[in-house]
């Protein structure tokens, strides 16, 4: 999942017969995603070499054709949040929630114990584990956060790990006070500012902060993401997840390239986010686990905000890489349309990540291609919980 490399000896190859191909390329074809029928790909030295109706395809430029019989292909899946660097899991806490325990925060503290005491082998064993989940259910681009960790030697490893599997790689130092800090959150502030920032900033690309009540407050979260943006990174923020709060502002305010969760928005949030240059990604995996509400998907979009979708996967309130599942929730409980939802999981999430590169296919976008077993993309909602992903390319090459 890194920058194009063309690979040396790699066959170009034709994915061909694609009954309906979202480009999300409008000036391609139909609508915003920009759909061909009869559609064909030509994917070559990492890259999309050719993309448009079949019945244009030029002879002779591929040396293998594969031939999809009908079914529907569309960028690979982009999920700009994740949380894969963990140990251990929270089966109990989970179970406890469905019967009325409400979700705290706090629970991020028995995975910051698991994950100190694991093995730098563990801790990749089950991060790479996660990953090669996530591509089989079709994502190509995957962020991954630091965050349970929480101290420098344990942030650093942890990013470490992430970057084995991703250059999209976010600081989250300030995920939750750590127990040693009990009390003094704002010590702990200080030492994420003047400690961990400087020393992990060259291993990360972006901060990030639980910017909520129970996890870190208004300067305090403005405190970290300016320690970040001062040590070179740009700034995202886990905002409104748990009830209304300061995060989607701060976010705009400072530039974020995505405030994440956005569940309790207000209409001044909305206003604000509809007014800067801050995506908005929604997480209703997470509302679905902790039994929360949903975000209000329709308000965000009919204001003109740009809306992702990303898994969130954690151990503590979205234990699913799937963004076939978000998508399926985005559809029935967040009332996007399927070709809404499916923007948002692959151009939404390109645009999360400030990538110009992935989230749709035209020619010189990077070669990451989805086919379903599925005659269109809106089978993603309409089929939920099936695994329609049948083949997955990245960088050109069949996984
Ligand atoms: O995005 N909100 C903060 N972080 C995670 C939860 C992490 C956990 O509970 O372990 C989230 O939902
Ligand atoms: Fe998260």
């Amino acid at each position: 999942m890194g920058a194009v490399t063309p690979v040396p000896g790699q066959p170009w190859v034709v994915v061909d017969n694609i009954g309906t191909l979202v480009t999300n390329d409008p000036a391609a074809g139909t609508g915003p995603l920009g759909v061909i029928h009869d559609a064909a790909v030509v994917l070559g030295d990492g890259i999309v070499q050719w993309v448009g109706p079949r019945s244009r395809l030029p002879g002779g430029g591929a040396d293998t054709r594969y031939d999809l019989g009908g079914r529907a292909a569309l960028p690979g899946f982009v999920d700009s949040h994740a949380h894969l660097v963990f140990y251990g899991d929270r089966a109990e806490e989970f179970t406890a929630r469905v019967s009325g325990v409400p979700y705290r925060a706090g629970g991020i503290r028995a995975t910051v114990a698991a994950t100190r005491a694991a093995t730098n082998a563990e801790l990749g064993a089950n991060t790479a584990r996660l990953v090669a989940e996530a591509l089989r259910s079709g994502t190509t681009t995957i962020e991954c956060k630091s965050g349970y960790g929480q101290t420098v030697a344990d942030e650093l490893r942890s990013l470490a790990i992430a970057a084995a599997c991703t250059d999209e790689t976010t600081l989250l130092a300030a995920h939750v006070t750590p127990p040693e800090f009990e009390g003094r959150t704002d010590e702990y502030v200080q030492m994420v500012c003047e400690w961990m920032i400087p020393v992990c900033a060259p291993h990360a690309r972006w901060v990030d902060v639980f910017c909520e009540a129970g996890a870190f407050d208004a300067d305090q979260s403005r405190a970290v993401l300016e320690a970040g943006v001062a040590a070179g990174l740009t700034p995202r923020v886990h905002g409104n997840q748990l009830g209304p709060g300061p995060g989607v502002r701060l976010a705009v305010e400072l530039g974020a390239a995505s405030v994440d969760h956005v569940t309790y928005a207000t209409d001044a949030d909305v206003e604000a986010l509809a007014a800067g240059d801050t995506v908005a990604t929604l997480l209703p995996g997470a509302d679905f686990c902790t039994r929360g509400r949903y975000p209000d998907a329709r308000a965000l979009l009919d204001a003109g905000v740009t809306v992702a979708l990303a898994s969130d996967c954690n151990p503590g309130t979205s234990y699913t890489t799937s963004i076939p599942f978000a998508i399926a929730l985005a559809v029935r409980e967040l009332r996007m349309s399927p070709d809404e939802a499916v923007w948002a999981a692959t151009a939404g999430g390109a645009a999360a990540l400030r990538r110009n590169d992935i989230g749709s296919i035209r020619v010189g976008m990077r070669a990451d291609l989805i086919a379903l077993d599925a005659p269109s993309h809106l089978y993603l909602a309409y089929r939920p919980g099936v695994p329609l992903v049948r083949e997955v390319w990245t960088e050109g090459r069949l996984r």
